[in-house]
């Protein structure tokens, strides 16, 4: 079966003329009209709706960029207090996604863990299968309030501890904190964590974001859209180079140890992981407020090693290569010292990434089109059908 009738994508791909081949990666292809984030890759600036990330990072709250995404600007505090009412209300997970998470603890890694889970939210997700632009928004907001206590509980149960349900009281920050350790966080721990979800929360058409508005543009659902976006989030080129790096800072182990793996890795045409970027051809504006935040929580904690190594990396990854650190490699660094473990850093940037996600996906289903790029056809043409028993 073709999807194309007669007469139109055959006709093209015959005549190699008419086909234009993108770069591969598609790195000069604007995929949408979009008004939730930009990026200036050579100037190393990002904004979300306008506002400048460092602004964000330093003012405003998860909660109000959440807002600031799916809204189009900030919220007034009424707006924002409703707001974070629903997300507290719909914290707490479905008994059937506790019960699932039994299970998962015991035989999924983290990020299968959340692809599974997210997908499996949709069964007792109470909008059903109502697709209106009302119903889409409630799903993406318990999908943001709900993916702490996935992770949270999935931590509790493969350590053999009971599950903590989220305390309404606290942020969303400070109660994904909260549910993980069992007791109220510290302050400036739960400020920084909150820092770190704002950095993470939207970054124009990255791979999981484009994977998440193919979906849409299909008019499938929001937790197939999410779930998608999951799976291409959890590759280590993309969201899964957070767990990479620190894994590198692990194996280094000590600041003067940097240069001679970088070396060695380089040597072997191994990347290094946190550094480069698709867009930016400077320091992403994220890594500079986390550069300082690695260093603020080390020092809060009273080991600095981290930011050190992770420093070290920095320098001698720009003399030897010239190349940048991008968002993940600090940011390992900051949930390396709030005491996060390794394999849960590429999943809370997912719980970040939702906010953005999920904003991509109303906007896809408001203005949509489905995406479907062609293809330059490069194998061979006009075979002859050679019955089973004569080929050899
Ligand atoms: C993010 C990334 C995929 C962007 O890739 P890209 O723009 O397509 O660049 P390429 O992978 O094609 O690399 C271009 C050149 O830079 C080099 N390069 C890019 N990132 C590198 C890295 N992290 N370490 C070493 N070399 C790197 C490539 O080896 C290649 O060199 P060459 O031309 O000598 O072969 C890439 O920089 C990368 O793999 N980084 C590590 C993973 C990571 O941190 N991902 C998170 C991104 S936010």
């Amino acid at each position: 079966m073709h999807d194309a009738g007669p007469g139109r994508a055959s006709e093209r791909a015959t005549d190699p003329e008419d086909v234009t081949v993108s770069e591969k990666g598609l790195r000069e292809v604007v995929a949408a009209d979009s008004s939730v984030s930009d990026i200036d890759g050579d100037a190393g600036r990002l904004w979300y709706v306008g506002y400048e990330i460092a602004d964000l990072a330093t003012n405003a709250t998860f909660e109000e960029v959440v807002y600031l995404l799916h809204h189009g600007r900030l919220p007034t505090e009424d707006e924002l207090d409703e707001l974070n009412e629903f997300l507290v209300e719909n914290r707490e997970l479905s008994p059937f996604l506790t019960q699932l998470m039994s299970t998962l603890a015991q035989q999924a890694s983290p990020m299968s863990m959340l692809r599974t889970s997210v997908s499996a939210a949709s069964a007792y997700d109470p909008d059903g299968w109502d697709d209106s632009p009302e119903a889409q928004y409630r799903k993406a907001m318990r999908l943001i309030a709900k993916t702490p206590a996935l992770i949270a509980y999935y931590e509790r149960l493969r350590t053999g501890l009971e599950i903590v349900p989220p305390n309404p009281k606290l942020p969303h920050a400070a109660n994904f904190l909260y549910m993980l350790a069992g007791e109220e966080p510290d302050h400036d721990d739960a400020d920084a964590l909150d820092t770190t979800f704002t950095l993470y929360a939207d970054h124009t058409m990255n791979a999981s974001t484009f994977t998440a508005r193919i979906i849409a543009s299909t008019l499938s659902d929001m937790f197939s859209a999410i779930t998608g976006a999951i799976g291409a989030l959890k590759g280590p080129l993309h969201g899964g180079a957070n767990e990479e790096a620190m894994k590198m800072a692990e194996e280094i182990g000590e600041p003067a140890n940097a240069e001679a793996y970088v070396r060695d890795r380089l040597e072997r045409h191994e990347k290094v992981m946190g550094f480069g970027h698709a867009v930016y051809t400077t320091m992403d504006p994220r890594a500079t407020v986390l550069k300082q935040l690695a260093r603020e929580v080390g020092a809060r904690h009273g080991d600095e090693r981290w930011a050190d190594i992770f420093e070290a990396l920095q320098a001698t990854v720009y003399e030897q290569k010239e190349l940048w650190p991008n968002v993940d490699l600090y940011a390992a660094g900051v949930y390396r010292s709030l005491g996060v473990p390794t394999d849960l850093m590429t999943p809370i940037f997912a719980l970040a990434r939702m906010a953005g996600w999920t904003a991509h996906v109303r906007e896809q289903y408001a203005d949509n089109k489905v995406i479907r790029p062609g293809s330059n056809y490069v194998g061979p043409r006009d075979q002859v059908w050679v019955p089973i028993e004569e080929r050899g």
